[in-house]
């Protein structure tokens, strides 16, 4: 079984910023789709570059279909790109736009499994777990199957998944889409205790409204990244 949230160990790197923790260039992406006469091929990305320091919140903003889950999958190994290079330091937590959870396991054992894959030993498997409860607030869905759950639920517990070891490096996309507002708010207080702590988050979304709470902000427009 493979976890939703991919955790990698990476290769021994020299960043050209010595206080980087993700560095990505030139990344290209086209989607090969159908076969001859029908082949189509689509470009989305086209030259991509970001790069997180430690320490850092980073937005990546773009229209629907501008490549943004694209460009994630890429930076945590998910997908191949055509061209570019992506090295990065430390645990990479990944928390995909859709869930990739199982219908008929508990939140709990969800935490179990992955706490395994992640080679945790339980104390800190559970600790780590019931600040999470704690933090996103579903405590009482622990003993509840993934079957059971609203899709706000759902996304917490997916967001919980890639929080569990806690990362170095955590890559959200569009995390907070079916929270609440004060699920929302504590995704926010959650965010500025782990920059506080040095870790560094990667954030999608479509549309960034709190604009202050970002370090940096990264627009994909036409298959490039654009610093605001
Ligand atoms: N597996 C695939 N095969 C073919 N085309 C794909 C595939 N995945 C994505 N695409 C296309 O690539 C483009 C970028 O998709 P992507 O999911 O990266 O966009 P996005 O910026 O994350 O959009 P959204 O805001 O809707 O989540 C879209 O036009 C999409 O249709
Ligand atoms: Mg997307």
């Amino acid at each position: 079984m493979t976890p939703t949230s991919a955790l990698l160990r990476p290769p021994s790197t020299s960043m050209s910023d010595p206080a980087a923790v993700l560095e990505a260039t030139g990344i290209a992406k086209a989607y090969r789709t159908g076969w001859w006469p029908r082949r189509r091929v689509k470009p989305v990305l086209n030259g991509a570059e970001l790069r997180l320091r430690r320490g850092e919140v980073v937005g990546l903003v773009g229209e629907n279909g501008s490549g943004k889950s694209t460009l994630m999958k890429i930076l945590v190994g998910a997908l191949d790109r055509d061209a570019g290079t992506v090295l990065h330091t430390g645990l990479v937590g990944f928390c995909p736009q859709d869930p990739v959870l199982y219908e008929r396991l508990t939140c709990d054992e969800h935490f179990e499994l992955f706490g395994r894959a992640y080679g945790m030993a339980e104390p800190n498997m559970k600790a780590s777990r019931e600040d999470i409860y704690a933090t996103l607030g579903f405590a009482e869905w622990r003993t509840a199957r993934v079957e059971e759950l609203s899709g706000g639920t759902r996304a917490k517990l997916n967001l919980g998944l890639a929080l569990l070891p806690d990362p170095e490096l955590l890559l959200l996309d569009e995390p907070y889409a079916g929270f609440d507002w004060d699920t929302y708010q504590r995704f926010w207080e959650l965010t500025r205790d782990r920059r506080d702590a040095g870790r560094s988050l990667l954030i999608i979304s479509h549309f960034i409204t709190d604009v202050e709470r970002f370090d940096r902000i990264y627009d994909l427009v036409d298959g490039k990244t654009v610093p605001r």
